[in-house]
């Protein structure tokens, strides 16, 4: 029987404007939210505090099975991310974060490891669960699905002004590099690459403001 709890699955490639689109329509429509590359990267900046080398899967492995992850939300309402008890959002969202994000999540083992924690979180009255794989892995049920682009150019201007805001120091150039890199590596991955769910409405955001994209997601859940 298909579980009656609504998903709404946002896959795509960095900076394709996922997680802020996510977060406003979950708000939009009062259901939880899943930001699932914050687990890959939680597993990855815990990797890092244990010195681990990116290629001993092994380990990359216990670690996954050792680190806790939670969420809660700060006073000022915004989604903070515990990794084995510290506030760890600022770091996670780092472009070194992502790339052993990116590597991690490429092990099957961890995939698998992080399987139920992300289904859990599918709770009533419904869930939006951004990530790469949210339609066709993990919420293959799901009965609204959305796959979001931009052109490179753009995810790596967005990525660009969302570290300066930050005070973090990167160039285009770099960062760009980065972004198709890792493009790169999640698609060719062997297991859940990124690709677009069977049946997902594709949207293009670029040169699209937030409202704008925000609406036409809603749109899928409620035509
Ligand atoms: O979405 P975000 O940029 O936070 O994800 C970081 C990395 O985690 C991605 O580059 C991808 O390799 C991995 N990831 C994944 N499957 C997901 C979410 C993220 O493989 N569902």
């Amino acid at each position: 029987m298909s579980d009656p709890i609504p998903v709404l699955t946002i896959d795509g490639p960095s900076g394709s404007g996922k997680g802020t689109i996510s977060r406003l329509v979950a708000q939009r429509l009062g259901w939880h939210y899943l930001d699932s590359g914050a687990l890959y990267r939680a597993v990855g900046v815990a990797a890092g505090w244990a010195d681990l080398d990116l290629d001993d899967a092994g380990a990359l492995v216990r670690c996954t099975f050792d680190t806790d992850i939670g969420f809660r939300e700060s006073a000022e309402g915004d989604l903070r991310v515990l990794v084995n008890g510290h506030d760890a959002t600022d770091e996670l969202r780092t472009e070194t974060a992502g790339a052993a994000a990116s590597a991690i999540a490429a092990i099957p083992e961890v995939r698998a490891a992080l399987k139920d924690r992300q289904r859990a979180f599918r709770r009533a009255p419904g869930l939006v669960a951004d990530g790469r794989d949210m339609g066709t892995v993990i919420f293959p049920d799901a009965p609204f699905k959305v796959f979001l682009t931009a052109s490179a150019a753009e995810r790596a201007d967005r990525r660009y002004k969302q570290l300066k805001d930050k005070g973090v120091s990167v160039t285009m150039d770099g960062l760009l590099r980065e972004i198709l890199a890792r493009d790169a590596r999640d698609a060719s991955r062997t297991v859940a690459p990124l690709r677009p769910a069977e049946g997902a409405v594709h949207i293009d955001t670029t040169g699209l403001g937030i409202d704008a994209v925000v609406e036409r997601v809603l749109a899928v859940v409620a035509p």
